[in-house]
């Protein structure tokens, strides 16, 4: 009953919105832990790489999530099953810098809390300019996850079809940009996920109402009680499309993904549990294959819309998301990946993966393994 009631979509609108958001935070919750999946992640087909011999494998330390569903147990599947000396490092702890020592490479993302973050950036942006490790995400990557302005600067140098955002730290110009603006517009804020920092503005009024807020001396409200959106505001164009938020999640030439219907009486897909699983627009693969590319990231996750004029818009890509089970893409009901060769056509291939593991093995690959040849041919030459 309790269940068939939080399926409703005016209950799940409810739960996206604000007040409960914020009220729910009162309520007793269970604090955040390490969650160990191990024994019920083994049924995905092991990801092997091809190391080469001769050179040394580097010692890597994983920082441990707070997921439900773990990212760091998929990381340590993946270094056990291709013998990396590895172990789990608390980056938490007063003394992290010395514990650092001990590893070349550091890798995973504690929470998506803003706390948690900011300190991750802030940790791997001086592990890898004072003491040469090479961090997953990188801190570069890092500042990207969860800043959906950053994306959309990101976006327009590439010349990525996203979709249109008006930005502003000033109020004065914000006013006046809203003045020229069209209706409806889309408010976001940086920091927030499922929905709930990202509301329909359909008058001139109510994005003043929003632009008064965010640059008041005490900020704009959001869902988190101890956060507030100060002194910027986040408009995009909200794009008509067919009612779903398609996501391709890209490791190196690897495409997965699915739809999410967008809820009933509502705009929004993102956090609404209303996954559908089945072949992805060959379209929507090469956008986010050109994003993945211009960003230079071993993984990428890309949400868009299919716009009613035939074209996919990113609203917004990630460099991490939430994965549930070895199963992003099913093609007729078959789970697999699709495989993007390099004179562009698009090919399906039969399989269950962890894409965390797929994404640690393309880091590897193309950050890592650079570096440790170009240390051993110093050394080799006694430079
Ligand atoms: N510009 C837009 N036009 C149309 N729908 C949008 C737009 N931006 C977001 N949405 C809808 O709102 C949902 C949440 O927005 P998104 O930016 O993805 O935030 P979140 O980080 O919470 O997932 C999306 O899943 C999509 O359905
Ligand atoms: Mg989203």
């Amino acid at each position: 009953m309790l269940k068939a009631l939080k399926k409703s979509a005016g209950v799940k609108r409810l739960r996206k919105s604000m007040t409960y958001s914020r009220l729910r935070q009162l309520l007793p919750m269970r604090e955040p832990g390490y969650i160990d999946d191990r024994g019920q992640i083994e049924d995905a087909e092991e990801v092997r790489i091809d190391w080469p011999a001769g050179l040394a494998k580097p010692r890597v330390g994983i920082v441990r999530d707070h997921e439900e569903f773990p990212r760091w147990t998929k990381y340590r599947r993946f270094l056990e099953t291709n013998g990396f000396p590895h172990d789990l490092y608390d980056i938490h702890a007063h003394d992290w810098i010395e514990r650092a020592r001990q590893f070349d490479v550091v890798i995973g993302l504690a929470s998506n809390e803003i706390n948690r973050l900011e300190e991750i950036r802030v940790k791997y942006h001086f592990l890898e300019t004072a003491l040469g490790k090479i961090c997953y995400p990188s801190a570069a990557q890092a500042l990207l996850y969860e800043d959906k302005s950053l994306e959309a600067y990101i976006t327009g140098v590439c010349g990525l079809p996203f979709a249109n955002a008006i930005i502003s730290h000033s109020e004065e110009d914000a006013l006046a940009m809203i003045e020229k603006a069209r209706y409806p517009l889309v408010s976001k804020i940086n920091h927030s996920s499922g929905s709930v920092g990202v509301e329909l503005v359909r008058t001139p009024q109510k994005a003043r109402r929003i632009v008064g807020q965010a640059f008041s001396r005490k900020g704009r409200k959001t869902h988190i009680p101890w956060f507030r959106q100060k002194g910027y505001v986040y408009f995009q164009d909200y794009v008509p499309n067919d009612g779903y938020d398609i996501r391709v999640l890209m490791v190196g030439r690897m495409a997965f993904g699915y739809y999410r219907k967008v809820l009933s009486g509502d705009f929004r897909a993102s956090g609404m549990d209303t996954v559908e699983k089945r072949g992805l627009p060959e379209e929507a693969i090469r956008v986010a294959r050109a994003a993945q590319r211009c960003l230079r990231v071993p993984h990428l996750v890309v949400d868009m819309v299919h716009a009613l004029d035939g074209r996919y818009v990113i609203i917004e890509f990630s460099i991490v998301c939430q994965v549930q089970t070895p199963e992003q893409l099913h093609v007729d009901g078959v789970p697999g990946a699709y495989i993007v060769e390099d004179n562009g056509d698009i090919r399906f291939e039969k399989g269950r993966y962890w894409v965390h593991e797929l994404a640690l093995r393309q880091f590897l690959w193309d950050e890592v393994l650079p570096r440790v040849r170009e240390t051993t041919a110093k050394a080799s030459s006694g430079c």
